[in-house]
């Protein structure tokens, strides 16, 4: 693949996966195969996803990243309305990549979206290689330093010019959202969700060197309100 080169699983430049060390989909691993079923009860998807992919900006010809793409929901949707871009999605549950490359062959995208099992901190990519890395609910997902080293990750394998997009759970304002802020604190640990509690994410971002960061409007939903982000690589 030119200009990009992809670490195999298992080669001796990514880290070993340790595979019982990370927040699964839905706080349960026993959970993560009715994933989809799940968010399709509790959330209008299609239209989150049409909301991201708006301010994504992204065209053919460019080379985007999806870090913690689960079940490849935005992959598939970004692969069926923008062709020509060249997708890649990590995540580090294999079983969500199975799900995913399962779904994207039923949707017979016949291998065009590369998916890679590695953890968000490593992102086996060449620095400056890509135009856009993008995340949805994956950073809660991240402990403290996991997620630190992930934007900085980000960072490197950007171009300059190209842009970050992050889509997250933000300061719970309901009392059902405070229900759904402690159901994540208490599944994946308050490492993870500390930032998007405390709406901090902006400053993680800037911290790893990301400038021009935009919030979106909010969207308020039953257990969260989702906060969107983007941010610029300098050129
Ligand atoms: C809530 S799901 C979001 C999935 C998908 N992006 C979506 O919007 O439906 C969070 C995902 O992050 C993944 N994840 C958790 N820790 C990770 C890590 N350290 N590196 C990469 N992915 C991780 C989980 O396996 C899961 O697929």
């Amino acid at each position: 693949m030119k200009n990009i080169h992809i670490t195999e699983e298992g080669s001796s430049t990514m880290a070993p996966v340790k595979q019982d060390r990370f927040a699964s989909g839905v706080g349960f691993k026993f959970l993560t195969k009715h994933y989809d079923y799940l968010i399709n009860n509790f959330f209008n998807v299609d239209e989150i996803i049409d909301r991201f992919i708006g301010q994504i900006d992204v065209r053919p010809g460019m080379k985007l990243l999806d870090v913690g793409c689960g079940t490849g929901n935005l992959l598939i949707s970004l692969h069926s309305r923008i062709p020509g871009v060249q997708l890649f999605g990590i995540d580090i549950d294999p079983e969500m990549i199975s799900i995913s490359r399962n779904k994207m062959d039923l949707a017979g995208l016949n291998g065009s979206v590369k998916l890679i099992q590695s953890s968000a901190d490593v992102l086996p990519f060449e620095p400056e290689s890509l135009d856009r890395v993008v995340s949805s609910l994956a950073l809660h997902h991240l402990p403290a330093e996991t997620r630190r080293k992930h934007l900085k990750r980000s960072f490197e394998i950007l171009k300059p010019g190209g842009s970050l997009h992050v889509m997250d759970w933000g300061k719970p304002v309901s009392l059902l959202q405070h229900v759904g802020a402690t159901f994540e604190i208490l599944t994946d640990g308050y490492s993870c969700f500390s930032d998007s509690l405390r709406g901090k994410i902006p400053e993680r971002i800037a911290e790893a060197g990301f400038v021009e960061i935009q919030e979106y409007n909010t969207r308020n939903e039953t257990f969260g309100t989702l906060h969107f982000y983007s941010a610029l690589k300098p050129v």
